[in-house]
């Protein structure tokens, strides 16, 4: 490889500096210096970056992983891996730096969340080869960067950026400027060495990540790890990515034996004939999925007018069986329970016909059509709203084998989908309508 002579300059107002800083001295921007080959500026950076990028990619061994990075992780960049306690980041860690350290990349675990006995323990749990990992505990910032520096990983796998601690910038661990001193470190630790920095951060139930949002600003990728604790599925997707990919979603299921990745398609459970499951098609990123939403209405009047979702937003499901209530599916004080298959967390208001789907099978014990998916926000009085990225959703049904789908408006003709266009929630219910059940059966109009 020739030897450029390397420029470091800002991304937003193009400040060039002699030497790496988090913040940039002349727009006060953060995680926003980069360094770029001597070969004169007028190339345009962003094409540069990704082929650059490109060439430079390093696969993971887990090919879900190599997607929602665009490829494979890069070199000098830094990777937040962001998720909730116990949803699996230090799992995924471990088995990424094993997998490339069995590739013969040199990988180095810095632990802060636990001893270098407890992350062997768990390598051995995951039948994973500990042997060819380099392990420094992730407490102490200095250390880390030390060990890293003199040993020069292609991984620096660091868990968690809320358990290391900058002993020069005061406050406790997990604190606003020591998060940020921390990311800032290891931004200028990638930068310098030619690392790639993967780190995670715990996220709190609200979905915010503990400690500052700039966090999210400096680091090149962000990557989401969701899904119910309690259930196996877990999905992995990039909410940030500088070299492209943004959108790609890998679904996993937590084993006894880690992170195994599983198809998509698991996530809808097959057949069809089943009360109180509906499918729904929404996005995650730029891409859909199809992925059950179940509902379950029990106690009819001696209820207690509870609605509890599991994956879902309960607002939306609140407003979703209010609606129901008003074009005739009756639910009065019964308790309704909603939940996706396979804890898959769905913000999406498209995912509303598919809720009030299941809602009516569930009330009225009939199933859902076979192979059928409803995509549709709902307004207050029932009205079926478009939702955006329908050649996504429909691409996805069809890889799902859904035949049928009701949707806001046809936007393009499919060959094997048929699209049923739904103004109003009930034209996409008139299944579920007028027919007894074993819950609270449908008001007589
Ligand atoms: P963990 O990776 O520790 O989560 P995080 O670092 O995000 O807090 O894993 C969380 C849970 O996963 C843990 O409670 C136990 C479970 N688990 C398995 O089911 N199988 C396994 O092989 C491992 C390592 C963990
Ligand atoms: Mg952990």
């Amino acid at each position: 490889m020739s030897k450029v002579r390397t420029v470091l300059s800002c991304r937003e107002c193009g400040q060039q500096l002699a030497q790496w800083a988090g913040r940039c001295p002349g727009c006060g921007a953060w995680g926003t210096i980069e360094e770029r080959g001597g070969r004169g500026p007028a190339v345009e950076l962003g094409t540069l970056e990704h082929e650059d990028a490109d060439e430079r990619r390093i696969p993971t061994g887990l090919i879900g992983v190599d997607r929602v990075l665009g490829g494979g992780l890069v070199p000098s960049t830094v990777a937040l891996l962001a998720g909730e306690p116990g949803i699996g980041k230090s799992t995924l860690l471990l088995q990424l730096a094993a997998g490339l350290s069995a590739a013969g990349h040199a990988c180095l675990v810095a632990s802060g969340e636990e001893s270098r006995r407890q992350v062997s323990a768990r390598a051995r749990r995951l039948g994973v080869d500990g042997s060819a990992l380099s392990f420094v505990s992730g407490r102490e910032l200095p250390a880390v960067l030390e060990a890293a520096r003199s040993s020069r990983p292609v991984l620096l796998a660091v868990d968690s950026v809320q358990a290391l601690r900058d002993p020069s910038a005061g406050q406790t661990p997990g604190g606003t400027s020591q998060v940020r001193a921390c990311a800032d470190a290891l931004i200028g630790l990638a930068k310098a060495e030619g690392v790639s920095v993967l780190v995670t951060g715990h996220v709190t139930k609200d979905g915010d990540l503990a400690g500052p949002r700039t966090l999210e600003h400096a680091v090149d990728v962000v990557l989401a790890f969701e899904g119910d604790p309690r259930s196996g599925e877990r999905m992995l997707s990039a909410g940030k990515n500088r070299f492209g990919a943004e959108g790609e979603v890998a679904w996993f299921e937590m084993t006894g034996t880690g992170l195994r990745e599983i198809d998509p398609a698991a996530l809808l459970l097959p057949g069809g004939d089943v009360v109180g499951a509906a499918a729904a098609l929404p996005l995650a990123g730029r891409r859909a999925f199809a992925v059950e939403v179940q509902a379950l209405v029990s106690g009819g009047d001696t209820g207690t007018g509870r609605r509890q979702v599991s994956g879902l937003d309960p607002r939306r499901f609140q407003l979703v069986a209010a609606v129901l209530e008003t074009v005739g599916i009756r639910l009065g004080r019964a308790d309704v329970f909603g939940a996706t298959a396979g804890g898959a967390r769905l913000g999406d208001p498209a995912a509303d016909l598919a809720t009030a789907a299941a809602i009516a099978s569930a009330a009225s014990g009939v199933p859902a059509p076979r192979a059928t998916a409803f995509v549709g926000e709902i307004g207050l009085t029932g009205t079926v709203r478009p939702a955006p990225a329908m050649n996504a959703r429909l691409s996805a049904a069809e890889a799902a084998g859904l035949r049928t789908i009701f949707v806001p408006e046809v936007v393009s003709a499919r060959d094997d989908l048929r699209q049923v266009p739904v103004g109003h929630a009930l034209e996409a219910l008139a299944w579920a309508m007028g027919s007894g059940g074993s819950g609270p059966s449908p008001r007589a109009s």
